[in-house]
Parts: C-alpha cells; structure tokens; sequence
C-alpha cells in the first residue's frame, strides 16, 4: 500500500492553487446526464473520487473522456439505469445518481452505499424525498430500486438539511410538470453551484443557498460548458497547515467567503489573513494560541470536513481546545494517530479536548478516512522528524498527489508504493 514519508519542522513559503471543489465536480458530474448533448466541466482535480464516479458514467453507457483538468461527458449513449455495484460501493456519491437517472429514464438502481469511516451515512432522506415525489422505491438485498414512471412534482420538507439528499432530489425535479418545493434544504455553496450549472443548462431552480429551494419542470436541458467552484475544504487545509508550521503561503482561486467560519477561528494574534481578489495570504509566525470551542454545524456553520484539519492546529496550540463534531458519528478516528504523534487529545462521544503541547514528533501513522489522512499529513509537516503515513489511498479521494503539490512550498515530503 502507498505511503508518504514526510520530514517535518519546516515553515511553509510559497503558493498553492486550489482546483475545482471536489464535492461539486461529484454531483455536477451525476447532474451531466441529464441531457444527451455534451457537457464539459473545467478545473477538475486529479482525484480517486472523480475517477470512480467516471467509471459509473461509462458504466452507464455513457462517454467520457479527460484532457488535462477538462473532463468531457457524453451521455447520448446513455443505455442502463443500473449504478455499478463496486464502484458505487466505494463512492458514496454515486446515491446522487438516483436523482438524475429518474429524470433522465424514469428508473433508477443503486446499491446502499457503505457507511464508512465517519459514520452511519444513512440515506433515509433522500429516498423519504423521492417518494414523495411519486417515485415507487423497492429495497431488498442490499439494492434500492426506483421507478419514476408517475413522478409528480411537489412540496417536499428535508428532515435535516443534507447536502447529498438536496442535491439529489434537485436533480429528480428537474423535468416535473409545475413547481417543486423543497424545504430545510442545505445551504452549502456547492449546492449553489449545482444550481447555476443546470440553470445554464435551461432548468429553473431558485433559492439555492437559502433553506427553500424551487424547481420549476422544463422540457429539455442542453449541453454546457462549465467551471465548478473551488475546493473550500482543500483550501481551508492549506490555511490550517500554515497556521501549524508558520511561514507565508499564499492560497489561490479560492472564496474567501465559503471558509468565512474559519477565518474567524484562525488566532488572529498569530495569524495574519489578507484575503483579496480570489486569494488568501497567511502569515503565520509564533505558536497559536488555542481557540477555546469549535462546534462543527451547516454550513455556513464551521465545516464538518474541516474538524480533523482542526483538531491537528489545536493538538499544537498553547492551551486547551473543545472541538464539538455535530455532524457526522465517528469523525474522530484521526485524533487516536495524533496521540501517536504525542497528541494530548480525549474523545468523549462527540466531543474531544485538546490539549495543546509545543511540538508533535514524526514516527508511524495510519490515515483512517479522507479528512483525518489530511490532518496527519499537517501533523507530519509540522512536527520534529520523519513520519510515514500508511493507507494513504483515503487521501488520495480528495487530494491530489500531495508528494508533488506540497514540496513547491517547502514540504519535505516523498511518496513510496
Ligand atoms: C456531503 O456528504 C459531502 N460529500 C461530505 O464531504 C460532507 O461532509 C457532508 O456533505 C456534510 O457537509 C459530498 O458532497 C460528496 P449530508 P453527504 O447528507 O451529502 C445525515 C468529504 O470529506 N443524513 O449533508 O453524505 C448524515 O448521516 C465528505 O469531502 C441522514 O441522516 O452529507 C449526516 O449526519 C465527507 N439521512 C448529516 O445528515 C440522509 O438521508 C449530514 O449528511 C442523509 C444524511
């Protein structure tokens, strides 16, 4: 299995550019089949997760094809309604397929998607949404099957506002007669994002961003060529490692108003922010003093992806940290390869308590899931010495190759296997 082998207690100076948001490429890639014209999507990162949810595409009959960060999809030869089982088993995304399969071809088949490493990831909302909608929906052996023959549109309140059921259940509406109303929707701006992709497309769905979202029916959608939002998350990763190792590193394409919870948490006494035309500058000289309380909540509440990236800042922070993870049931799992770090962190239930010490020291770890993979490899770089971190193919869903991104600011990181 792969690995990075990374020697730390190195500041951070230079500049990165964040691609595409990962969690918009996802379901603007679902949303693609929803015309037979093609549709190209720019800025795409070179990631695990895309290349899955690529194969499910192809799967489907669909034609794809990628020239550099461009992916370019062909969906005319679309021929099945049935999601790929292994690949929709390894990306939970691909449950965003119901929704623009059913509005494309009226059926739609999917495997329950694994929990995974940060929780149960239930998809009673989605599929709560999709009945009411008239969707018929069978569930036996593991499989979800949906017949939207006598789709209707309708007035539907989410129970909590989740993002993937949002999205999902926009893209069901999309080609109902008369006006959907959806209710309790997640704000997240990659569901902005959604919005503005199909509204290029012809559709007409308003309120994205906001808890009420509508979705007037249209006849047809047609090809488009489109750049999705940049990738918050990765880019509120670099913020928080600069934080951790000090130094000047500059974050490019980037919205400083999607990551606005985190900026308010990065210790202004140690950290200076310059936000400014698509960019933020970090300079970061001294060791953070600890932030007192993070509670992960919806956006634009602090992120949930974000927490792991938190905890390693706060594990190196001058004093004692309460992190608060809302979202997601087991989303602490990194916190036990941080101790290893010489981390002074307790999890009780949702909640850890941090204690800052004044380094962390290199030596072998685990990454157990996307985000906490990201966190070891902050911890990495700003600790004393050389650590390596197994099972890297988590980071691999949501990150580029961090041993070819990371060393253009100072990194002394290596990849092996
Ligand atoms: C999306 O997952 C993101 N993934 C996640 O990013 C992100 O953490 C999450 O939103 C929250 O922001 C993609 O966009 C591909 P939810 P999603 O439905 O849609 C519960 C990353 O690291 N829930 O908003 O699956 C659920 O258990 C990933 O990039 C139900 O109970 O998240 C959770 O507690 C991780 N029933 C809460 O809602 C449902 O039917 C929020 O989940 C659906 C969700």
């Amino acid at each position: 299995m792969a690995k990075y082998i990374i020697e730390g207690g190195r500041e951070l100076y230079g500049s990165l550019t964040v691609r595409g948001a990962k969690n918009s490429v996802l379901t603007l890639l679902a949303a693609s089949i929803l015309t037979p014209e093609t549709v190209i999507l720019n800025d795409c990162p070179d990631i695990s997760d895309v290349a899955v949810m690529l194969q499910i595409l192809r799967k489907l009959g669909c034609k794809v094809s990628r020239r550099d960060s461009s992916i370019e999809i062909d969906s005319s030869g679309l021929h099945s309604y049935k999601i790929a089982c292994d690949p929709a088993k390894e990306l939970r995304s691909s449950v965003f397929m119901l929704g623009s399969l059913l509005s494309r071809i009226k059926r739609a088949r999917a495997v329950y998607p694994g929990g995974c490493d940060i929780g149960l990831r239930p998809i009673d909302i989605h599929l709560a949404g999709l009945r009411e909608l008239g969707v018929t929906i069978g569930e036996r052996h593991g499989h979800i099957d949906c017949d939207g023959t006598h789709a209707h549109a309708a007035d539907i309140v989410l129970d909590l506002p989740s993002v993937g059921a949002t999205e999902n259940l926009i893209m069901a509406c999309v080609f109902l007669d008369g006006i959907s109303v959806l209710r309790n929707c997640a704000k997240e701006p990659e569901i902005v994002d959604l919005q503005n992709f199909l509204n290029a497309m012809g559709a007409k769905v308003r309120g994205a961003g906001g808890s009420v979202i509508t979705v007037e029916g249209v006849k047809r959608l047609h090809g488009v060529e489109y750049t999705p939002i940049p990738d918050r998350i990765v880019a509120g990763t670099w913020l928080i490692g600069a934080a951790m190792c000090g130094g000047k590193l500059t974050v490019e394409n980037v919205c400083p108003e999607h990551i606005s919870s985190l900026l308010a948490k990065l210790p202004k006494s140690s950290c200076k922010i310059y936000p400014r035309d698509g960019k933020i500058a970090i300079e970061s000289k001294g060791r953070p003093p600890a932030v007192a309380k993070t509670e992960t909540m919806y956006y634009p509440g602090f992120p949930t992806d974000l927490q792991a990236q938190m905890t390693a800042l706060q594990s190196v922070s001058d004093g004692t940290a309460v992190i608060v993870e809302n979202i997601f049931e087991t989303r602490f799992r990194s916190a036990v390869e941080l101790c290893k770090m010489g981390a002074d962190i307790t999890v009780s239930g949702n909640t850890a308590v941090v204690r800052g010490v004044e380094s962390l020291y290199g030596t072998r770890v685990t990454a157990t899931d996307l985000r906490g993979g990201a966190s070891l490899v902050l911890a990495a770089t700003a600790a004393q010495g050389r650590s390596e971190i197994d099972e890297i193919h988590h980071i691999d869903r949501g990150y580029e190759d961090l041993s070819v991104i990371l060393p253009s600011v100072g990194v002394k990181i290596t990849r092996e296997g």
